[in-house]
Parts: structure tokens; sequence; C-alpha cells
């Protein structure tokens, strides 16, 4: 690389001087057998330091040096002066100082820092950066100041702990991302997520490299940022009273752009618009008023398309909020509009067959024409303003200018179509976190996979995508727990090359790390469904109940709207069910266990030594499950909140039973009966119910561990 291999004359002549693995590897003249040492070596090294960066870096070569503890590292910087870079720096060396580096009165060492220029995140600037470590030092060297931004997050991730310090393991890293956008969509308008808890998401985004905060900022349940033009929107539009002032998005935005993060809002019309209405009667098709609205429902409610005082009205807050928000992007969202309340209203009928807008038998008034019509009208009213509009991908269809960005939710169809019809796009299918799927499931979906109907051309409109996560089930206490590790599978998946993410194995096991540090930087993922917890549990000792909540998950889609308990924008959300992961990391790692035990139990009895570690695993887990219902259910009993959990706990023990036996009849190579192996399976399809709308995690392993 050109900007590498300049200047750092101090550093550069140290590491010539330095026969290390890196430089040997990039030396052409060796001969192949050493080449072949060097490898095996290289490849044990790197499996044996066992490297927790995520997202996997474009290129990475390990080496067998390591800069230790005692060498604090002698920042020297080298660029156009930059704030950003100063203040990410300063917090690097902080967290770099936790691992005992930095002690004064140790040698110092360089952390070289070069770039050529201050980057501009809303223009897709590089973010390239290659990051040697050697025991001389550190070079961090990149084109822009971005660069160095996602360069500094990797050294953060690069520390091996080692007993009471770490190292940093000697490494050349050549990294780029493979897409420009990689967003996170937070809902703040469902759950008013305050600041501080938009901060610490930022700061996790940064960590995993994610650049776009795209902020969702009203809904029917809530309008949740000032207007001075408008100030009944955010007075009487939600149920609560809470939102941004316009000083307090500043601060949003300035937290962000010091993290090299662009911020994009997105005010959802036609549709989800009750709050507005709410505010502003005038704007409603129906010619309705509406009182706030307390339930998750879609309503369906839109603002009048018809009428021009509408685009009046949308024209003087846009241009508010345009200015506010100095990022050219701007998302009107655009999606789950059935317009039930355009065809209902005779006035707005009379205006589709006024307007010829009628489906093809020429009679049927058709709803999509009237909202491609308002779509272009507020395209219009935001390219005034230098913006790019932003929709959800129901906005697509033929007469939408090719300008308009389209967001992907409801399927990869939605993607190709809107790219083969000239649109750029992003993806958000598979990345939707609220629907507590697993992080493999998210790591799976690409925008661009192998097989992407695509053509080159229409493959650069695929800007990248967005992790989203609605806070319909998530308040500002436990939204971390439902963004965060997550979140950041798809950071990889949208950063690291597509052939170097394929591991599932690995992914996971950088996953839980990377989820340690992002509790170290203050996400309370890890935190807050211990405390709920503790709540729960009161006086009592919360043990057995922290074994059931980590092996049970929230029923997955929306379904918990649909399992007998109504929930409204006032139901606390403090109940087992939201103290429970929303994928159980003891469950997989159970799941994994299984694995290996059937898989050597299929080669050997599994008396002979190397699966004796797993099976006594496997046995200890099980024994824990068996033993706890007992625990717990004078518990469950004694709190009315957590009575509807008993089931769960009893199929929990009665799962454990069976799969004991089963354990026992593999390590002695006895073969189940068929009416003992009916039983199980009854047991375990008993278990399957999910009660207080949450479910058991451990069922598909146990399956595996029957045989069936
Ligand atoms: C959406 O999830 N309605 C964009």
């Amino acid at each position: 690389m050109r900007y590498f291999t300049q200047g750092f004359a101090v550093l550069n002549r140290r590491v010539s001087q330095w026969r290390s693995g890196v430089s040997a590897l990039r030396h052409p003249a060796l001969n192949p057998a050493k080449l072949c040492v060097k490898l095996v070596l290289l490849l044990l090294t790197s499996t044996a330091t066992a490297q927790n960066l995520m997202p996997l870096p474009a290129e990475m070569h390990w080496g067998q040096g390591q800069l230790g503890w005692k060498d604090a590292l002698k920042p020297q910087l080298s660029g156009p002066t930059d704030s950003a870079v100063t203040a990410a720096l300063g917090r690097t060396l902080v967290r770099l100082r936790r691992d005992g580096r930095n002690l004064p009165g140790t040698a110092t060492v360089p952390l070289q820092i070069r770039y050529g220029r201050t980057g501009n995140p809303t223009s897709f600037d590089s973010e390239k950066y290659s990051l040697r470590v050697t025991p001389m030092g550190v070079l961090l060297d990149a084109p822009t100041s971005l660069g160095i931004l996602r360069g500094l997050a990797t050294l953060e991730q690069l520390p091996v702990r080692d007993g009471h310090h770490s190292y940093l393991p000697e490494v050349d890293i050549q990294d780029q991302p493979r897409f420009a956008w990689r967003g996170l969509s937070l809902d703040a308008a469902r759950h008013f997520l305050p600041v501080a808890v938009i901060k610490r998401n930022l700061d996790g985004m940064a960590a995993v490299k994610l650049n776009v905060l795209h902020w969702h900022l009203t809904d029917d349940q809530g309008f949740r940022i000032e207007s001075k033009v408008f100030p009944r929107l955010q007075q009487a539009g939600s149920t609560d009273g809470l939102f941004y002032t316009q000083d307090e998005v500043r601060e949003v935005l300035a937290y962000a752009a010091a993290r090299g993060i662009r911020v994009v809002p997105e005010f959802d019309v036609p549709s989800h618009t009750t709050s507005w209405i709410v505010a502003y009667p005038r704007l409603a098709s129906n010619d309705s008023t509406y009182a706030p609205y307390r339930l998750w429902r879609t309503t369906n409610v839109a603002i009048d398309p018809t009428r021009e005082t509408t685009y009046t009205f949308l024209d003087s807050l846009f241009t508010e909020m345009t200015a506010l928000f100095p990022d050219p992007y701007f998302h009107v969202g655009g999606d789950e509009n059935d317009g039930r309340n355009w065809r209902r209203t005779p006035r707005i009928v009379a205006y589709m067959r006024a307007h010829g807008m009628v489906k093809a038998d020429g009679k049927t008034v058709d709803k999509h024409q009237l909202q491609t019509y308002f779509n272009r009208r507020v395209l219009a009213m935001l390219q005034k303003r230098g913006k790019t509009m932003i929709g959800w991908d129901e906005i697509l269809g033929p007469d939408l200018p090719k300008e308009a960005v389209i967001q992907s939710w409801r399927g990869k169809k939605g993607l190709n179509d809107a790219a083969k019809l000239g649109h750029p796009v992003l993806l958000s299918n598979g990345y939707y976190l609220d629907l507590n799927y697993s992080a493999a499931s998210a790591y799976a979906a690409d925008p661009l996979p192998a097989d992407t109907p695509l053509t080159p051309a229409e493959q650069k409109l695929v800007l990248g995508g967005e992790a989203a996560m609605w806070t319909e089930f998530a308040d500002s206490a436990m939204v971390d727990s439902r963004i965060w590790p997550r979140a950041a599978a798809v950071a990889e998946r949208l950063w690291s090359p597509q052939a170097t993410s394929q591991n599932v194995a690995d992914m996971y096991r950088r996953l839980a790390a990377v989820s340690t540090e992002l509790a170290t930087l203050g996400l309370r993922h890890q935190r807050t469904p211990e405390l709920l917890l503790k709540q729960m549990a009161g006086p009592n000792n919360v043990a057995p109940l922290r074994t059931l909540a980590e092996v049970i998950e929230p029923v997955k889609e929306y379904k918990r709207h649909f399992q007998g308990y109504s929930y409204t924008t006032q139901t606390t959300l403090n109940r087992l069910v939201d103290a429970a992961p929303a994928e159980s990391e003891t469950a997989r790692r159970f799941g994994t266990l299984v694995d290996s035990v059937v898989a050597a139990g299929a080669l050997a009895p599994l008396h002979v030594p190397a699966a004796v570690r797993q099976v006594s695993a496997l046995r200890a887990q099980l024994l824990r499950w068996e033993a706890n219902d007992v625990l717990l259910q004078p518990l469950l009993l004694s709190n009315s909140a957590l009575r509807e959990y008993g089931p769960l706990s009893t199929q929990l023990t009665a799962v454990a039973r069976v799969l004991l036996e089963r354990l026992t009849q593999l390590q002695t190579g006895q073969a189940a009966s068929p009416a003992w192996l009916a039983a199980a399976r009854a047991t375990l399809d008993a278990a399957q119910a999910p009660a207080g709308q949450a479910e058991l995690a451990v069922l598909k392993a146990g399956r595996k561990l029957l045989g069936s």
C-alpha cells in the first residue's frame, strides 16, 4: 500500500531491522520449505491467540512477536488537526490502559498514526486503514481520519489477556469495508430512548464499525423530536410527552460525528402518523380526530395526500428538519399503508378517479398510485433542499424517480427488484433484531450473496444494509439486550469480505468476546437482564431464576401480540420474558456440546477418553436443570408476576431428566426401546408450548440427543 510504506522512518527502520513472521512472510525471496514451516507456525499462532476481531478485517497476517504490557504506547500523530481523531485516540489509550498498558516509568514504544486528510462520513469517504503491530511499536495509517477511527476500533480489540496483563500480538492488517452503508436503525418512537441510551449505542456501533444511525423519530405512538414550527407535534403527539429537544439532537449529532457515524432521521409518512394527526387534525384523511394511540398494532391511519395544505405542512416541517440534520439522506418511511383511510373517504376516492389513479380494470381505485404521487411530491421537496429520499420497500413503483433509495424489509426480492429498476438499495430483511432470531440467521443474510441475480452494474447500487431495532417490546432499560451482541454479527456481515465470514462457530466465539467489550464500553445488554432477575427474586436467591432465564427466549417474530397478553404503551417490560435473551447463549453452547457428543458417539462408545470431558460437561448441565425446578417453584408460586413461568420450569426439569437417561444409554451402548423413545419425544413435544410469551431454547438440541 502506498500510504503504508511512506514515512514513519523510525518505526519502519525498526521494522526492517526486525525479522519477524510478518516481515518474513511478506518477503518474496523466501525458500518454499521455510515458508511452509512459517505458515504452519502462523496458523498455529492464529488459532492459539484466537483473535477476537469483529468485524474480521479484509486481510490480516499474524506474526509470532508480542508487544508486551510493559511497553507504554507513545502516540505520534501526523495529519491535519482533527478533533475526532484526537478524542478517539484518547479513548483508545484509556481503554488500552485497562490492560495494564501505558504505566508510568515503563519504556515507551511509538503508536504512530498517520492520515492524509479529514474524512467526510456523509460522502461514503474512504474508511480504509492499515494497522501494523510489531514488538517495536504500532503503526496505523489511513488515507482519511475515518480510516484512523476504524483502525483504532481494531486496535482496541487486539489485546490478548495473559494473566493480569495483556499483550498486543504481532499483526499486519489491511482493511476496508465491503459495503459503504452499515447501519443500525433505532425506533425511538414506540419507546422513547433517552440521549444517554443513544450515545452508548453509538459507542457500540463505533466498536464494530457500523457507520449509520437510522433514527426512527416518529410513529403512531409518538412524535419524538421538537419542532419549533409545529410544537404541538411533540407536545400532544405522544402518550408520555417524551421527545428530544433540538439541542439534544445536536448533541447526538456531534457525538456520532466524533465517532465517524452519520445520522439519518426518519419521519415516517404517509402512514404511521396517528401522532401527527392527534396534534394537527387537519392532516387527517378521514376528517376525524384521534386520541394518542396506546396500542402497538399498525393503525393504517394516513395523512391526506390530496390536500395542498398537507404539502404546505410537510414543506415547513421538512425545511426545519433538513436544516437540523446535515446528512444528505432523509428517510420518509412509507411503510404499511394499506390505503383503507383513503379508500373509505369519498373525497379522496373522487380525487383518485379524477386523476386516473385506477387499476387495470379502469374502475377500482389504486392506492399505490396515490402513494407514488405523494412520494414524488415529497421527493421534490427534499431534493430542493439537497436531500436524497429513502423509503421502505413499499414506496417502490414504476413511476418512482430512480434517485429514491429503497430499504428492503419484507424480503430479498424487494432489494433486487429495486436495484433492477435502478434504485440505490439497502437490505434490512434478515437483520430485524426485534424478531428475536439468532445471530447466525442475521449473519447468513447477505445483501449480495454469491448467487445474486444482479448484474455488476446493478450490484453497485447495493449500498449496504441496516440492522433494525423496533421497540414495541423493548424500552430504554432493556433495549441494549435486544440489540447487542447480535448487531455485531450484522456489522461483520456488512464490513468483512464475503469469503472470510463463513465460519459460524468462530463468529460466535468472537461475538462472545465483543459482547464483553461492549459491556465495558457501557452497553447494558448484560447488566439489565441480571438486574431484572434480581428485582424479581427480591430477597430470595436469584440463581435458580437465572438458570431458567438463561435457557428461555421470547417467542419469535411478533407472536407476543397473539398469546393472550395485552400490551399497550403503558405496559412495563419487566417480566421474565424481558430478562430472557433474544438468543440463549447457554442453549447454543448446549447445542454445540450435544453435537460433539452425538458425533463422538457415532464413532466410538462415549467412555473413550476423548469424549469423557464433553459427556461430563453435558451431564453436569443436565443435572443442574433437573434440580432447578424444586429450587425455583417456591419463588414462582410466591410471586404473582412469575407464576406464569411455572410450566417452563417444570418442563425444563422433565426434559433434563429424559436427556440424562438418554446420555446413560449412549454411554453404556444401550439401545432405547421404541416405547421409551416415544415417551421421550412426547416429553419434548409437551415442553414446546410457550408460557408468558417465552419458550425453552434447548429442545432442538435435546431432539438431536434423542436421535430425532
Ligand atoms: C417496517 O418494519 N414496517 C418497516
